[in-house]
């Protein structure tokens, strides 16, 4: 596969093509939000209000995110005729030109990003809704999100007025987004405390942090390499001992007694890293996902650290 060489110009032409957002949009979506409150776990697990204000800011780096045979998006464009050489791909693209799209009424782009979804990795985001929700439940007066990624936090804990956001990401490429989105926030809310540090988590000290809600979506294994990810030699042990371990034992360890430990995150890093750690959690969930996306429920692990 050739890797890609768009300019930067281009990749932000693909990216308005397949999500032209406009700043209306996120103003009315900001609202909405604001109105649901509290109540975020009484909505539909099918609403999207508020994904545009995540799309909006970070969309164009999310297409940066590698999944199968090792390619981001602008990857598959750029490689898209190798790509028709496999039958699936193919028979997809025949599919929307004869059936899905039959009328164009999307893009090419569109429906390049569709069969990409369907074909090679779906890149999604967790909805500020969901993190309204967790929030909401939790009271939280200072959130840490270690594995910060595209942005949902920061807007429900804009939304919820909630007092500190410490978000902590190692993806530089994320910084430009996060300053726009912080500057939307701020304009809504002015109260909120955001400290964002665009550096690998394992480097920060956390007994110097004051947290009582630790929410977060590590990556799971190697399923999407975000840019700037360390690859731990793409050893699922090599990953466990150097980075799951000790990041998650440093964040328990820096966490308020009494504050909850929450991860979203595969199985498979949850038994062999998690309970071993921490043992049975007290609650273990999974939080709204739409079923059209696909039958996989996303979980939560929650332990509630003991007040000694
Ligand atoms: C699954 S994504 C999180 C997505 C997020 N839950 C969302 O929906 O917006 C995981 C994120 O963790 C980040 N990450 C991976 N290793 C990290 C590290 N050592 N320190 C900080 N962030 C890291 C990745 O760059 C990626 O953005």
């Amino acid at each position: 596969m050739i890797k890609e060489c768009f300019s930067e110009e281009k990749k932000q032409e693909i990216s308005n093509a397949i999500k032209p957002i406009s700043l209306d949009i996120i103003e009315k979506e900001y609202k909405e939000l604001q109105k649901i409150g509290t109540n975020a776990k009484d909505i539909s697990e099918r609403c999207r209000i508020g994904n545009n204000i995540v799309d909006f800011f970070s969309f164009r780096q999310r297409l940066e995110t590698r999944g199968k045979y090792d390619a981001s998006f602008f990857d598959f464009v750029a490689n898209i005729e190798e790509f028709k050489k496999k039958k699936f791909i193919q028979n997809m693209l025949i599919y929307y030109e004869t059936v899905k799209n039959k009328n164009k009424t999307k893009n090419e782009y569109v429906v390049l990003k569709e069969v990409y979804n369907i074909c090679i990795s779906a890149i999604n985001i967790i909805r500020p809704l969901v993190y309204m929700e967790i929030y909401a439940k939790y009271k939280p007066t200072c959130i840490l999100d270690f594995c910060a990624g595209w942005g949902g936090a920061v807007v429900a804990a804009s939304v919820l007025n909630v007092k500190k956001y410490i978000g902590i990401e190692i993806n530089k490429n994320l910084e430009g987004p996060y300053k726009k989105l912080i500057e939307f926030v701020r304009e809504k809310n002015d109260n909120i405390d955001i400290e964002m540090y665009f550096k690998d988590a394992l480097t920060v000290n956390y007994e110097t942090l004051d947290y009582d809600l630790v929410f977060t979506s590590p990556p799971y294994y190697f399923i999407q390499k975000y840019q700037e990810n360390t690859d731990y030699n793409n050893s699922k042990r090599e990953m466990d001992e150097k980075f799951y371990i000790p990041i998650f034992t440093k964040v328990y360890n820096g966490l308020k007694p009494g504050g909850h430990f929450i991860i979203n995150v595969c199985k498979e890093v949850f038994d062999n890293v998690l309970v071993k750690l921490f043992g049975e959690p007290n609650e273990i969930y999974p939080y709204k996902k739409s079923k059209r996306q696909n039958d996989y429920k996303e979980i939560v692990y929650v332990w509630k650290k003991n007040i000694n």
